[in-house]
C-alpha cells in the first residue's frame, strides 16, 4: 500500500494570535509544521505534501525536508486539502490527512490508521472518549439537557482514506462547503467512517494555552 500524507498548514492561526502563520510557530525550537511532517514520517508515511499559505512558500521550504512537496492552500481548510489532493495525483492507494496544528502525534497513531486501511477500511479516524459531563444549553446559556457521553468521541488526525474514495468525495462536495475535517467530507458522500484509538498527546494547538502545554510535554520528554 502506497500512502501519501497531506498536511493542511495554510491557516493563519487567529485564535493562537501569533505574529506569523500558526504552522511556523516554534515548539521546542521546531516549527509546528515540521513536527507534524516528522510525525507522519515516523509512523510510516514517507511521501508528504504540505498546503502552505499564499506567498509563504519560502518560509516553509526553509524549515521542511527538501523532498516534501508544497502546494498553495486556499481560504478554508477544505480548500487547502482539496489543493493538496489534486497535487497527490492518482499514484497513491491511500491518503492520510494530518493537521499541522497537531505536532505531538505519536507514530503509533499513524501506524494504527495505516493498519486499518491495509485491513480494508475506506475511511478511518483516531478518536478519544469524552471525559467531561457534556450538556446542551439554550441561547441564554441555561442547561437544556445533558448528553449521554458513552457513545461520544473526540476526533483527531491523521485521518486515513482510500485515495479514490476521498478524491471522489471532494469532487462531489460543493465548492463553497466548509467542513472541519475530512471524515465529514466522505460522510457527506455516504462513506462509512471507522475509528481507531487516538492519543491524548496528539492534542491540537488552537489557543496559547495549548502551545504552553505542548512546550511542557516536549521539555518533560527531553529531560
Ligand atoms: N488550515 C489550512 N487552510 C486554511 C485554514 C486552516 O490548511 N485556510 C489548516 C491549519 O493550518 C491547521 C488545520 O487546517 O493546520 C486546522 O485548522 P485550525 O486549527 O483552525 O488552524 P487555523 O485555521 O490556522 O487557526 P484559526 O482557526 O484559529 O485561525
Ligand atoms: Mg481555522
Amino acid at each position: 500500500m502506497h500512502a501519501v500524507g497531506i498536511v493542511p498548514a495554510a491557516g493563519s492561526g487567529l485564535r493562537l494570535g501569533a505574529d506569523q502563520p500558526k504552522a511556523l510557530v516554534s515548539l521546542g525550537g521546531r516549527p509546528l509544521v515540521r513536527w507534524a511532517v516528522d510525525a507522519l514520517r515516523s509512523g510510516g508515511v514517507a511521501d508528504v505534501i504540505v498546503a502552505v499559505p499564499a506567498g509563504r512558500r519560502d518560509a516553509f521550504e526553509a524549515v521542511l525536508p527538501a523532498d516534501v512537496r508544497l502546494v498553495e492552500g486556499g481560504m478554508t481548510r477544505t480548500a487547502s486539502v482539496r489543493a493538496a489532493l489534486a497535487a497527490a495525483g492518482s499514484s497513491a492507494d491511500a491518503v492520510l490527512v494530518h493537521d499541522a496544528a497537531r505536532p505531538l502525534t505519536p507514530p503509533d497513531v499513524v501506524a494504527r490508521v495505516l493498519a486499518a486501511l491495509a485491513a480494508g477500511a475506506r475511511a478511518v479516524v483516531p478518536v478519544l472518549p469524552v471525559v467531561d459531563t457534556t450538556v446542551v444549553v439554550d441561547a441564554d446559556g441555561v442547561i437544556n439537557h445533558d448528553v449521554p457521553r458513552a457513545p461520544l468521541r473526540r476526533v483527531q488526525t491523521p485521518q486515513g482514506f482510500d485515495r479514490a474514495t476521498l478524491a471522489d468525495a471532494y469532487a462531489r462536495l460543493d465548492d463553497t462547503a466548509e467542513l472541519t475535517d475530512d471524515a465529514a467530507v466522505v460522510r457527506a458522500d455516504g462513506v462509512l467512517v471507522t475509528t481507531v484509538d487516538g492519543d491524548e498527546r496528539s492534542v491540537k494547538v488552537t489557543v496559547a494555552h495549548d502551545l504552553a502545554l505542548a512546550e511542557l510535554q516536549v521539555s518533560t520528554v527531553r529531560r
